[in-house]
């Protein structure tokens, strides 16, 4: 019998990750971690006090001293909360601190991951790994749907720009980069709708787990 299985997901902001690793994790009946929440709530712990996303210093210390009660915030998305997750997440004593959270999250049972590093960094020997992408343009208008649904007011040229700047961010960090893993299976879910993008995930998951 293998070792548990983890599946990493990865992919630049609102690809549709979150959605697609939630299905496929009660799908396969294993825990499920959104490890942007982690970065989010160092980055809204960091603005509570006052001070700026890009100091190390604070960020390292909000991250050390994570609490569990910190990620069932209310308050973790929105335009600030975005960049001031992506903010934290260039530090690398941030993702150190993070780092074996996450790791002991999947050790014993397995998990659905979704971030941004899991297949590259986090577990490199994950034997699913799926890289979830959507042309910027598709990205933008589903956030600007889902913030127009939860009654939040947004400029569709605004939030393009945000997801343009966060993916810039992310991309080009030095630690850590948004990367598909070079074992990663590509899925774009550009054409696709949250049904068809999970069922092409099933198909990759399963022909993977029958491989291994
Ligand atoms: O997935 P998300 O949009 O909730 O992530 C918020 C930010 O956190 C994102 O801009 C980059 C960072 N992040 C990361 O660097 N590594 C991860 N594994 C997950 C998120």
């Amino acid at each position: 019998m293998p070792g548990p299985v983890i599946i990493a997901v990865d992919g630049p902001a609102a690809a549709g990750k979150g959605t697609l690793a939630r299905r496929l994790a009660t799908a396969l009946g294993l825990p499920y971690l959104d490890t942007g929440l982690l970065y989010r709530a160092v980055g809204r712990r960091v603005l509570d006090a006052g001070a700026d996303p890009r100091d190390a210093a604070q960020a390292e210390a909000a991250a050390r001293s994570l609490a569990p009660g910190d990620l069932d915030r209310g308050d973790l998305r929105g335009p600030m909360a975005d960049m001031a997750a992506s903010a934290v997440a260039a530090i690398p004593a941030v993702r150190a601190a993070l780092l074996d959270f996450q790791r002991v999250f999947g050790r014993d049972h397995g998990a659905v991951l979704d971030g941004r590093d899991i297949g590259t960094v986090v577990f490199p020997d994950a034997p699913v790994k799926l890289f979830v992408t959507a042309s910027v343009e598709e990205r933008a208008r589903r956030r600007f749907v889902e913030l127009r649904g939860r009654g939040v007011a947004a400029d569709p040229a605004q939030v393009e720009a945000e997801i343009r700047d966060r993916d810039a961010q992310d991309a080009n960090r030095p630690v850590a980069p948004l990367k598909p893993a070079a074992d990663a299976l590509l899925l774009d879910t550009t054409a696709l709708d949250a049904d068809a993008a999970f069922a092409a995930a099933m198909v990759m998951v399963e022909g993977r787990l029958e491989k291994g």
